[in-house]
């Protein structure tokens, strides 16, 4: 395995108001891994995940990918670089089609789009057939093909979740960040959606997955770090993690455990 790990954080803080929300947390991800980042609820996980895509400028600290700084750069263009971050609650366009919202994923937004459809039509229409060719081909791949007509506000609220999974594929992305992919579907669909997460790791995608659900963790993840009042409390399997006094003491008082299977 490559020496430098893909994804290194370093030392980031960030307080909101008189709030501590992150305080020194520091890991990394190696390539090629489903990594969990779980703690109990107020840890963190939310505001380090939005330093590392960018929405959120840490206070003290920094983010490398592939040995580069990125710390601080906008959203966009960490995504350029190959690093997406997807969202708790799915952000598809309810009123575009499947397919649409595929072909509208945003590293297809980007100006020379617009200068293609101004000036130069074929090509355009060249790359436009590419993409939809693209787009069918993901939507397959996610078992969503049947569905690529239908506006996205007529899907369940699982397929929502491989919608948004497959609107982040589009972009060749060489990491995906998940913020609880899980999170309030049923088990039927919580295995299947790690199924894809499995594959797409096959594929060559390294996951950072923030998750509440240990039977999921234990399932996928190869790496879990443990997070607790902005820190990196522990990092290991879930095997060594379940020997480790800390960590067990930090889920019980921070209530991971009930957040876990509470729906
Ligand atoms: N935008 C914000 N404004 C104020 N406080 C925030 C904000 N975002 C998070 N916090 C606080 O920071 C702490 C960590 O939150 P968060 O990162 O969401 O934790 P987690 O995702 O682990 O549950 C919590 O106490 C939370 O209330
Ligand atoms: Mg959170």
């Amino acid at each position: 395995m490559d020496a430098t790990p893909l994804l290194e954080v370093d030392g980031i803080k960030k307080a909101f108001g008189g709030v501590q929300a992150v305080d020194g947390a520091a890991f990394s991800v190696d390539e090629g891994t489903v990594t969990a980042l779980i703690g109990p609820n107020g840890a963190g996980k939310s505001t380090v995940v939005g330093v590392i895509g960018g929405a959120i400028a840490p206070d003290e600290g920094r983010v490398s990918f592939r040995g580069e700084e990125i710390t601080s750069l906008a959203p966009h263009r960490i995504a350029r670089r190959g690093l997406i971050r997807t969202f708790q609650i799915s952000r598809e366009y309810p009123a575009m089609t499947v397919l649409e919202n595929l072909m509208v994923s945003p590293s297809n937004q980007r100006g020379e789009k617009l200068a293609n459809a101004l000036f130069a039509h074929r090509s355009y229409r060249n790359q436009e057939r590419q993409l939809a060719v693209k787009a069918l081909d993901v939507l397959e791949d996610f078992g969503l093909y049947a569905m690529r007509d239908e506006y996205a506000r007529n899907l369940s609220g699982g397929q929502k979740r491989l919608l948004e999974l497959a609107r982040s594929v589009m972009a060749d992305p060489t990491m995906l960040i998940l913020d609880e992919p899980m999170a309030g579907i049923n088990p039927a669909l919580i295995s299947h959606i790690g199924e894809h997460i499995l594959r797409l790791r096959e594929a060559g995608i390294t996951f950072l997955m923030v998750e509440h659900n240990l039977e999921v963790v234990e399932r996928i993840c190869d790496h879990v770090i443990v997070l607790a009042v902005g820190r990196t409390l522990a990092q290991g399997t879930m095997s060594e993690l379940r020997a480790n006094e800390a960590v067990v003491a930090a889920y019980l008082t921070g209530g991971i455990v009930d957040a876990g299977t509470a729906h």
